[in-house]
């Protein structure tokens, strides 16, 4: 028997619920016959796809970051607010295809407050710089009297789209970054553009970049040069990621939450480093603004791309094991919940999306859906530290030797609810699993996603191949709570007391 000791006293933090964001990018098709599509059969008089809309509120997403990604980096946003046609077609350099302008930072917005979430604004330090990025500032958040705002009111918005976090660039550490830059020369811009952008709205969230992947060369060196400059300055500094399965092998990628947690890990202690040469009292926290699982290895990359109309790109199609990963990686975010403040699920919808359509047809719910938007809904407002002994360990050849379980829990004192979430990392070998309770607990429910078939899809034609399943027997017997937990599996398990009391009952 596997243990899992739940305890009120093991406090990592409070949850910051834009963890559970997402991410808008000009790219493929998110936002054209993804989000918009005027003429599509749901489209409201916006042109939004209300098929779309009513999933991602379904899904659960709070906060979404825009307008990308790589192809911010040499966007001028102008192009994309004013009568449409007036609007040039313009070629977007990161993924070589032909942006019509015809969904713009207006649109984004209006697009926003109908799907219930906070934009996030990334700007371009690629091909631009601090004049641009106020310029934008100003057009979003100032009051009416000055030419920009007066602009955005001409536009067909009066009040001030009131955008509190903003994205220093992109990626800016990325060879393949239009405007690419090294440490020092992005660490001074993003410092000038910071104080610039502070001077219009002093309340302002900043993010400063901090490196693509954990895999960079600069990865750690980038961080402490650019906080050095910036600490003072902004709030968060970004982390990107995404995960796939090398070689074949599965064993390693089921266990990719391990990768995810040594890069958060690595990202603070350099946070902190940076906080102590500088005698500082403030503690910088994450911004987790991409990540996913993403096939890269089936892409050819950026330079082997035809110049084109807007069409698919990276359209991953997810299994049951990209599920329970994109479970786990969730999971390994709440671990972090002191540190980590923001995250978003890059992409929302058909770019490596949670979410998938057809144009002019059908929306539905890939595999990686399920597990986020069971988190969303379901984790309370304090996360709890878990402690797992006497259970199985799997072998990884990235990682070694690590625990098969994976889990966190929530704690919603004002109902008396906890929330365990648990992945089975292991291939082949199933968990029994014991959560010794306090008197008066008992099983809401027991969630779970998993299948025979590790490979199953979801598909237009067979939407609901893949969801998730109430698991029977799961039960409080003599003050613990048992569980079975299938290999390769994500589980959501929600405990009551029936009022609004403390957990626990470490024996
Ligand atoms: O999400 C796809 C791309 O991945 C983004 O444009 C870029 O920021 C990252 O490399």
């Amino acid at each position: 028997m596997t243990r899992l000791v739940v305890d009120p006293a093991f406090v990592i933090g409070g949850l910051d619920r834009r963890v559970f964001g997402s991410f808008v990018e000009h790219m493929g098709r998110c936002v054209y016959t993804g989000i918009y599509e005027p003429g599509h059969a749901t489209a409201d008089h916006d042109g939004f796809r209300e098929d779309v809309l009513e999933l991602v509120r379904e899904l659960g997403v709070t906060t979404i970051r825009y307008p990308g990604g790589n192809f911010v980096s040499n966007y001028d946003w102008e192009d994309g607010v004013g009568p449409k046609d007036r609007r040039p077609r313009r070629l977007d350099l990161a993924w070589r295809a032909i942006e019509p302008n015809q969904f713009g930072t207006d649109e984004f917005v209006a697009w926003s407050r109908k799907a219930g979430v906070e934009p996030i604004w990334a700007v371009n330090l690629g091909t631009r710089g601090i004049k641009e990025a106020v310029e934008l500032l100003e057009y979003c958040n100032l009051p009416a009297g000055t030419e920009l705002p007066d602009r955005r009111v001409a536009n067909g918005s009066e009040a001030p789209h009131d955008i509190r976090v903003w994205c220093l660039g992109n990626e800016m550490d990325g060879p393949w970054q239009i405007g690419h830059k090294t440490a020092e020369e992005y660490a001074r811009l993003a410092e000038e553009t910071a104080n610039a952008m502070r001077r219009v709205d002093p309340g302002l969230e900043l993010v400063a970049c901090g490196s693509s992947n954990a895999g960079m060369p600069t990865f750690g060196e980038w961080e402490r040069v650019v906080l050095e400059r910036t600490y003072d300055l902004v709030d968060h500094i970004s982390l990107h990621a995404y995960y796939e399965p090398k070689d074949g092998d599965q064993a390693s990628f089921l266990a990719a939450s391990e990768e995810m947690d040594r890069m958060i890990s690595a990202v603070v202690a350099t946070a902190d480093h940076v906080k102590a040469l500088k005698r500082s009292d403030k503690e910088l926290t994450l911004s987790f603004d991409e990540w996913n699982v993403w096939y890269q290895q089936r892409f050819p990359g950026e330079l082997g791309l035809d110049i084109r109309e807007v069409g698919p790109l990276i359209e991953d199609t997810y299994t049951v094991d990209d599920a329970v990963v994109v479970g786990s990686l969730l999971i390994t975010l709440l671990r972090h919940a002191d540190r980590v403040k923001i995250a978003c699920l890059a992409q929302l919808v058909n770019v490596i999306g949670p979410i998938r359509t057809e144009p002019d047809g059908r929306a539905w719910r890939q595999t990686i859906f399920h597990p986020f938007a069971l988190t969303a809904r379901y984790a309370g407002p304090t996360v709890l530290r878990t402690a797992v002994s006497g259970g199985p360990e799997i072998d990884t050849a990235a990682f070694g030797r690590v625990p098969a379980l994976w889990s966190t829990a929530t704690y919603d004192e004002s109902i008396g609810e906890i929330a365990i979430f648990v992945v089975n990392r292991s291939e082949y070998d199933k968990v029994d699993l014991e959560v010794p309770l306090a008197p008066g607990y008992r099983v809401i429910e027991h969630l779970a996603l998993y299948d025979d078939d590790r490979a199953a899809v979801n598909t237009a034609d067979d939407p609901d191949r893949v969801v998730p399943r109430a698991v029977d027997g799961t039960e409080v017997v003599d003050g613990s709570c048992t569980a079975t937990l299938p290999p390769a599996s994500w589980h959501l398990i929600r405990l009551s007391s029936g009022e609004a009391k403390s957990p626990g009952g470490t024996p």
